[in-house]
């Protein structure tokens, strides 16, 4: 199998054989050009939107450390770690345009005028999104927004919180012992017609297998779900789990069965960011060794 991916081979063997110095010590290594100057010679800039993972500043993809290096400005959410925006050069202008449920403290339309306006100045605009920025953030709206003011713009995918939390907790989305699908749901259901068909979430007949349940944005309203699940034809003996600011130093796990679960939440008092998962896969969770993703410097 070639695992090169089309880098040359003294370029890969310098990536892999980098110093512990910290995460991305290695890519000065690579010898990609770091400038903050825009690559267009156009007036109007360009913007990238580039999805950050889920926290741990290793799971940012190559493509998207080279765009960070390159930038003029990061316009970035609260889901963005440290770690990563240590990653920017001093010079980078870094605007926080923090959005968290409920404590919204810049609008979406207030965001896109100004992921326009940096552009229509001529910059190398990277807009930093938790995750993968198509999952449940808001890339429809600024995707719209440049094309109407005809601003060249790419999308660079992430690690969305879903996968981070399966690497980093063991438990997988789908294993073809029980689970055949796995469902993103959002949990932003303030309104109950905005809920969603749960019905379609019980099993169904003659298939013993269950689809695999990722509820985001739910910290608030675990035991509503739970409630719902049931009130559906889910066993309230069904495994779940929440995972608390999964693939970071704090990363926390809760694993109970459905009926069980709201109180221990309400116990536990978590933070968020949150994941709640339903499904037997919660019950096939690997003994997964983090300590081996360990780096100085690092998350985990
Ligand atoms: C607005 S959504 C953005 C999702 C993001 N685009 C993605 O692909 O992961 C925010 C939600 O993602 C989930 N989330 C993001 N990062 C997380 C993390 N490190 N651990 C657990 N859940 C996380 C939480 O449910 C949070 O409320």
């Amino acid at each position: 199998m070639n695992l090169s991916w089309g880098l040359p081979a003294d370029m890969l063997s310098r990536v892999f054989k980098r110093s512990m110095a910290g995460p991305f010590a290695w890519f000065d290594q690579l010898g990609f050009k770091k400038t903050s100057k825009s690559t267009t010679q156009s007036k109007t800039g360009i913007v990238y939107l580039v999805g950050a993972g889920p926290g741990d500043a290793e799971l940012l993809t190559v493509k998207a450390v080279r765009l960070l290096q390159k930038a003029d400005v990061v316009l970035y959410d609260w889901l963005v770690s440290d770690d990563i925006l240590g990653l920017l050069p001093n010079k980078t202008e870094r605007l926080f345009v923090g959005k968290r449920a409920g404590k919204h403290s810049m609008q979406q339309q207030v965001i896109c005028d100004l992921l326009c306006e940096k552009a229509l100045e001529g910059k190398t605009v990277v807009r930093l999104k938790g995750g993968d920025p198509a999952i449940f953030g808001r890339l429809g709206e600024e995707c719209k927004a440049l094309e109407l003011q005809g601003i060249p713009f790419a999308v660079v995918p992430g690690v969305t919180a879903a996968s981070g939390m399966s690497a980093y907790t063991g438990v997988p989305l789908t294993d073809r012992r029980c689970s055949r699908s796995v469902r993103f749901i959002t949990a932003q259901f303030s309104r109950p017609e905005l809920e969603p068909d749960w019905s379609s979430m019980s099993p169904k007949e003659g298939d013993p297998s269950l689809e695999t349940l990722v509820f985001y944005m739910g910290l608030s309203r675990v035991s509503l779900i739970c409630q719902r699940l049931i009130e559906h034809g889910l066993s309230a003996d069904t495994p779940a789990m929440l995972v608390d600011q999964a693939t970071t130093a704090e990363q926390t796990t809760l694993i109970r069965t459905l009926k069980d679960l709201p109180y221990a939440a309400e116990c536990a008092d978590f933070k968020g960011p949150a994941l709640l998962v339903v499904g037997e896969v919660v019950g096939v969770k690997h003994a997964v060794d983090l300590s081996l993703l360990s780096t100085d410097g690092c998350y985990v």
